[in-house]
C-alpha cells in the first residue's frame, strides 16, 4: 500500500474531526458544550492519550488545557517537546462524561474509530498513556497504573509507555512527578532510538495483550 504523504495525514485528520464535530453517536453528545477532538501535529513522534475532557477542556474544545495541563507543558519542556510542535494530544473519549465520570464501555466502543483514526494517521513512534484508565484499556490488563508504569511496552509495532495521570501529580507525592520524570525520558529515548529496556518479567501483561507482531490496522479494529 502506498505511504501516507503529509497531505494524506493532515487532510484525513481534518476530516476525522469534521465527523467528529456532529457526532451523536453516544450520550456524551448531549452533555458537551464542545467536541475535544485533539490538538497538535499531524507527524508527530509521540501521540499523549488520556482518559477524556474535563470541564475546562469542554468548554474550550482543546485537551488538557487545565493544571494538568501546565504540568503536562512542563514535563514535555523537560524532555524537548511541545505540543504545538512536535506532539499529538487526544482522549479516549471525545466528549465529556459528566462529573468527569469514567467513560463506559459503549462510549468507548462508539468512539473508537476517532481514536483508531488518529493512530493510523500519525502513525506516532511511542504512545504515552496519562493514567490508570487509558493505560489499562490500550494495554487490554487489569493491572494498575502504579505496577504498570516504568516501561515502554512493544505496542502495535511500536512502544507503549503508561504513566500516572498529571492531577494525581498534582494531589499526590513527590514520588508520583518523580515517576512521571522516569516514564516521559522513556519516552525520549523511545524518539532518539536509545531505550536499553528490556520488558523485565514481572512487568508481563496478560495473555491477551497486544505484542510486537500485530501491526496497526484499521481492519482490524481490535485495539481493546
Ligand atoms: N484529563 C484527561 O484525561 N483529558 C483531558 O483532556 C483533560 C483532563
Amino acid at each position: 500500500m502506498r505511504e501516507k504523504t503529509s497531505e494524506d495525514r493532515a487532510s484525513g485528520l481534518a476530516t476525522l474531526a469534521c465527523k467528529a464535530a456532529t457526532c451523536t453517536s453516544c450520550r456524551l453528545s448531549k452533555g458537551r458544550t464542545n467536541v475535544v477532538f485533539g490538538m497538535g501535529v499531524y507527524n508527530a513522534e509521540l501521540m499523549i492519550i488520556g482518559e477524556g475532557p474535563g470541564q475546562r477542556e469542554d468548554e474550550q474544545g482543546l485537551p488538557f488545557v487545565g493544571r494538568s495541563g501546565k504540568l503536562l507543558d512542563q514535563l514535555l519542556a523537560e524532555i524537548g517537546l511541545r505540543r504545538e510542535e512536535n506532539v499529538y494530544i487526544a482522549n479516549v473519549v471525545k466528549c465529556r462524561p459528566p462529573r468527569n465520570r469514567d467513560p463506559r464501555d459503549d462510549e468507548i466502543e462508539s468512539c473508537k474509530s476517532y481514536l483508531i483514526g488518529q493512530l493510523e494517521l500519525i502513525n506516532p513512534k511511542v504512545v504515552l498513556t496519562l493514567g490508570n484508565f487509558s493505560s489499562k484499556l490500550l494495554l487490554r490488563t487489569t493491572i494498575g497504573i502504579t505496577k504498570l508504569r516504568g516501561h515502554a511496552y512493544p505496542w502495535w509495532n511500536r512502544r507503549l509507555v503508561p504513566t500516572f495521570h498529571p492531577a494525581a501529580a498534582l494531589r499526590g507525592s513527590a514520588q508520583i512527578l518523580d515517576g512521571m520524570r522516569y516514564d516521559f525520558s522513556l519516552v525520549r529515548s523511545v524518539i532518539e532510538g536509545t531505550l536499553e529496556e528490556d520488558i523485565p518479567e514481572s512487568a508481563v501483561l496478560e495473555e491477551s495483550s497486544v505484542t510486537e507482531s500485530q501491526g496497526l490496522d484499521a481492519e482490524q479494529m481490535g485495539l481493546w
